[in-house]
């Protein structure tokens, strides 16, 4: 290639590429083991808000042990399902970290869901019980599959999904779905609260509010369970998050940097990162009854591993096409 050509990535070819969800989590424990080592560069995300709760994020990172420099550029539309479109879109731009030059540009749907879904599994890792076997999905989407395909990796004593979701038609596709796929036991549950009460795992993933009205109690969540919240505070109480004994994250400095944006106005001081934890500067779940959550916003070093490990797969097997800068 010369460094006056790119490589262009549609939605297609990366998903014709087939990487499993296991490398994506190796990956991604990889990206934040590297980053509890001080060897990579991640800003928090700058976004614009064109729309009610609607977003278009900047997420750059440098991760130095892999050689990856680039730029997610992602957006969530949270009035796109209606009009037939999904909720998130976007790109992502990969830099040669030598020259700076763009090498690659690809669609970035596909990293947005399975890199999510992998840093939950890291996340449970370390953080959920072993023999976890009930997991709540609250928000049967895109992230509501991917989260549970990346959790059955590492919880393999997984048996039972309790999924909710406000469509009837999401839920039930999602039942069907998952039942075929996964050969798990999915159970649709009409309310909220069946997805979370008796769960040893909970997984958030309706839309992010910036005023949250929040419906999830303590008392709802059982000792020795996992929360992993990807769409921010919009479904947990503040009481409910003050009840954790570790209440970590993907990323201090990004929280911190959007509770000065406004958001998270009740969230408990942070135990760890996950970065933390993975590379054992902190402890994760010590006992049985421990109350863990992982409140996940998604960070650009597990966008930038995952895209070079897209980008090397796709020139091996001469997918995508150059385009000239
Ligand atoms: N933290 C991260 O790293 C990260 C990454 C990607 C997406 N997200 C967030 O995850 C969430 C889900 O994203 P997605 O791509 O799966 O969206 P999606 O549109 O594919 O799915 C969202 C689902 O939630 C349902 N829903 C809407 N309101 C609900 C409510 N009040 N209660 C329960 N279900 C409800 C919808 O019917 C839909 O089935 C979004 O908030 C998104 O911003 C977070």
């Amino acid at each position: 290639m010369q460094s006056s050509e790119l490589l262009y990535l549609s939605r297609a070819d990366v998903e014709s590429l087939d990487i499993s969800i296991a490398d994506v989590i190796r990956m991604v424990e990889e990206a934040f083991f590297e980053k509890a080592k001080g060897r990579v560069e991640v800003p928090p995300k700058p976004g614009v808000h064109p729309r009610k709760d609607a977003f278009i994020h900047a997420m750059p990172a440098y991760i130095s042990a892999i050689n990856a420099a680039g730029v997610k550029w992602v957006s969530g539309f949270p009035e796109n399902p209606k009009r037939g479109l999904p909720y998130i879109s976007g790109l992502l731009i990969l830099n040669d970290a030598e020259t700076g030059f763009p090498i690659c540009v690809m669609d970035c749907t596909w990293i947005t869901a399975k890199r999510t879904g992998a840093a939950t599994a890291v996340a449970a890792k370390y953080l959920a019980r072993e023999d976890s076997k009930t997991l709540g999905i609250l928000g049967c989407g895109v992230q509501g599959r991917s989260n549970l395909e990346a959790l059955m990796v590492v919880c393999k004593s997984l048996e039972e999904v309790r999924a909710y979701d406000v469509s009837k038609e999401n839920l039930l596709k999602y039942v069907q779905e998952m039942t075929a796929k996964h050969g798990l036991k999915v159970v649709p549950v009409s309310s909220l609260k069946g997805g979370v009460e008796d769960c040893d795992i909970v997984v958030t993933a309706g839309p992010i509010l910036k005023h949250p009205q929040p419906v999830i109690e303590s008392s709802w969540f059982k000792d020795g369970g996992f929360a992993c919240s990807l769409d921010f505070d919009s479904y947990w109480k503040p009481e409910a998050m003050h009840s954790m004994d570790k209440f970590c994250t993907d990323d201090k400095e990004q929280l911190a940097y959007y509770k000065k944006q406004g958001y998270f106005a009740d969230i408990p001081r942070v135990y760890a990162e996950l970065s933390e934890i993975v590379s054992g500067k902190k402890a994760g779940r010590e006992n049985r009854k421990q109350r863990t959550m992982a409140m996940n916003l998604g960070t650009a070093i597990n966008d930038i591993a995952t895209a070079k490990l897209i980008y090397e797969k796709a020139k091996k097997e001469h997918a995508g096409i150059y385009l000239n800068l």
